[in-house]
């Protein structure tokens, strides 16, 4: 069935000269050469995560082509490191890729944030595409021009801003993704709404979040995506208001990389939203309501909001290697209410404490 292309949102970094259109909906990847200047690059490679290549490797090849490089990379966090980005270098010298080349990252948002990255660093940076196949990618990781990789233990350490050409985010992929994974996506949709979105956070407490798919899927997508790109927008480079995006993340990374990688990353930061709602409420901020309102959505959503058997010093050793630490400072993301946030919040230890063990089981 022919159906007509979708409107994207559209971002755009000041002092750049561009405006990045962010795409939504489903079969989109089937119109992917028509959506940006396809022809007219010299050489085109695809970097693909194992997990998307094993059930669209006939459709990757039937959209792009024959005359693409083609890059499998493993999935998973463990392997966002630095020899992963050298197999990405390697296949694009070896193939001859020059600043007039494309690359099209196509997975999780362990791919697009690492593919990126490659692309923005080889040759002092080429030309990328992001096509995010998750839901967590789709609402968060391939928008807004974060590249990066995990390195010495932690979290996205090294990286670049880098922004791509077009994000075109098909929610076809989604109906081969892992229910768990969906569930995980799902968390960075509840933050966007918790941040930004009162009205979106109580039609989101209405709904069957899990089962959600077709055009309500789309809808909450798109309106999702439409709050992370007007953060970015005005704060392309985490000055002041992209911070907010934070929320959950410093208790949330910390949790992810004191538990190697165990969790999925929208599951330690649902556990991290909670850590960060219950020190908001604890502070006398967030009313008790509005903190069981959120544990109530998270929970609705089957993420968890509560780990066992952690090492509560090692969550703190990690939340103070934080790059939005200044000064061995930890700066919380704070909620006043939903969708009303404080960034560079200083708190005591106690608070963080109470905060932590309302988290560990
Ligand atoms: N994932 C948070 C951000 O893009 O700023």
């Amino acid at each position: 069935m022919k159906t007509s292309s979708p409107e994207p949102i559209f971002y755009s970094v000041p002092g750049v000269t561009l405006t990045i259109p962010v795409y939504t909906g489903h079969n989109l990847f089937n119109k992917l050469k028509s959506l940006f200047s396809f022809d007219t690059f010299s050489s085109v490679l695809v970097l693909v995560d194992e997990n998307v290549n094993k059930y669209w490797d006939k459709k990757i090849l039937e959209v792009l082509g024959k005359d693409t490089f083609y890059l499998v990379i493993k999935a998973a966090e463990k392997n966002k490191s630095l020899t992963t980005v050298e197999k990405i270098w390697t296949s694009l010298s070896q193939n001859r890729l020059d600043r007039r080349s494309l690359v099209i990252n196509i997975g999780g948002g362990m791919a697009c944030d690492i593919g990126a990255f490659a692309a923005s660093t080889f040759m002092r940076g080429i030309p990328f595409v992001n096509v995010p196949t998750t839901l967590l990618a789709q609402a968060d990781a391939a928008i807004g021009g974060k590249t990066g990789f995990n390195f010495n233990g932690l979290k996205n350490t090294i990286g670049t801003f880098a922004s791509p050409l077009a994000i075109i985010s098909d929610t076809a992929f989604l109906t081969t993704l892992p229910q768990r994974e969906f569930n995980s996506g799902f968390a960075e949709i509840i933050k966007h709404a918790i941040i930004a979105d009162a009205q979106l956070f109580a039609d989101l407490g209405k709904k069957k979040l899990t089962n959600l798919k077709g055009k309500e899927l789309d809808k909450i997508l798109s309106q999702s995506t439409q709050i992370k790109c007007d953060i970015v927008k005005k704060d392309p480079y985490e000055k002041s208001d992209r911070k907010k995006l934070n929320f959950g993340h410093t208790v949330g990374h910390a949790i992810e990389m004191a538990c190697k990688n165990k969790l999925l990353h929208g599951e330690a930061v649902a556990i991290g939203m909670i850590a960060e709602a219950r020190v908001s409420f604890l502070s006398g901020h967030l009313s008790e309501n509005k903190f069981r309102d959120i544990e109530k959505l998270l929970s609705n959503a089957n993420l968890p909001i509560q780990i066992t058997a952690t090492n509560k010093k090692l969550i703190f050793e990690k939340m103070l290697s934080d790059k939005k630490n200044v000064s061995q400072q930890i700066k919380w993301v704070f909620l006043e209410d939903i969708g009303k946030v404080m960034v560079d919040v200083v708190l005591p230890t106690e608070i963080i404490n109470e905060g932590l063990n309302y988290i560990l089981k």
